[in-house]
């Protein structure tokens, strides 16, 4: 995957991606950081062809995100920022319809539906409705029907936003596993640097619609200068102000 240059533009002043290059290999795990309003969104938006970027150009799998967009979408899958499933049907029924949407024959989407909600461990609330569902639960569900066409490249949006510490490392290891398992290349976006940190082998920061900065999480946090050093005091008046502030340069 790579882009060039790849801009959009709202309503003719609003910059949300600004003139960004980047490139993603096969297998790899690749994370857009950045905070509310950064062009994460907008860039995935274009990415899996959703909407047309205004300047630049982008290439997934190889095609083209504008000429192309039909190759493109064949090959990817995404998981987006809001939850998409239909809340009055069960989860196996959300999967299937996934499966129709891209023209899968039936008896395959069924056999992938349940190869699917193994892996996401929810073989046993399948034939339970969407809206009974939690959140850990739904998140999941969206990742499975991200997956239906297996995907070459899969865009994953915000994938453990408003999850508890427990359920976002059980998705963190999902995604670890399509590495793993299937040399999938993943593109996704977060805003928690710890997510970037566990499972990127590549980040970008952007901020206002620009990429600050890209590397491995590990020469990024190099870059970034600092330790944090967490400090604890027994009683209450030490004198711990005093204390610091001898270090402070
Ligand atoms: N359809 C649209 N029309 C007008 N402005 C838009 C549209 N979509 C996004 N924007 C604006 O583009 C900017 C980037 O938004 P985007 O959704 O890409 O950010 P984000 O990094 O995904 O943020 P978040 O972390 O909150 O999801 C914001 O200023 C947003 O208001
Ligand atoms: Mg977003």
């Amino acid at each position: 995957m790579k882009a060039e240059g790849l801009t959009k533009i709202f309503n003719r002043d609003l910059v949300a991606v600004d003139h960004i290059d980047f490139s993603v290999g096969e297998g790899e795990i690749f994370g857009f950081l950045g905070p509310n309003g950064a062009g994460k969104t907008t860039t995935i938006n274009m990415l899996i062809t959703v909407i047309k970027p205004t300047e630049g150009r982008a290439a997934v799998c190889g095609f083209d995100i504008v000429e192309q967009a039909g190759e493109v979408r064949n090959r990817i899958g995404v998981v987006p920022q809001e939850y998409t499933a239909d809340e009055d049907l069960t989860g196996y029924e959300n999967i299937i319809l996934c499966g129709d949407l891209y023209g899968i024959p039936r008896e395959a989407s069924k056999k992938r539906a349940a190869e699917l909600l193994e892996l996401v461990e929810l073989t046993r609330f399948k034939d339970r409705k969407v809206e009974t569902y939690s959140g850990g639960m739904r998140r999941r569900l969206e990742l499975a029907c991200g997956l239906i066409n297996r995907p070459r490249v899969l865009f994953l949006d915000e994938p453990t936003l408003g999850l508890d510490v427990q359920t976002r490392a059980t998705i963190w290891n999902y995604i670890r596993l399509l590495k793993e398992e299937f040399n999938m290349t993943l593109f996704m976006t977060t805003h928690y640097l710890e997510e970037a940190d566990a499972l990127c082998d590549r980040v970008a920061i952007i901020d206002n619609g620009k990429i600050v900065k890209v590397g491995n999480p590990n020469a990024l946090k190099e870059s970034l200068g600092g330790d944090i050093i967490t400090l604890g005091i027994q009683g209450k008046d030490v004198g711990i102000t005093e204390f610091v502030k001898k270090f402070q340069r």
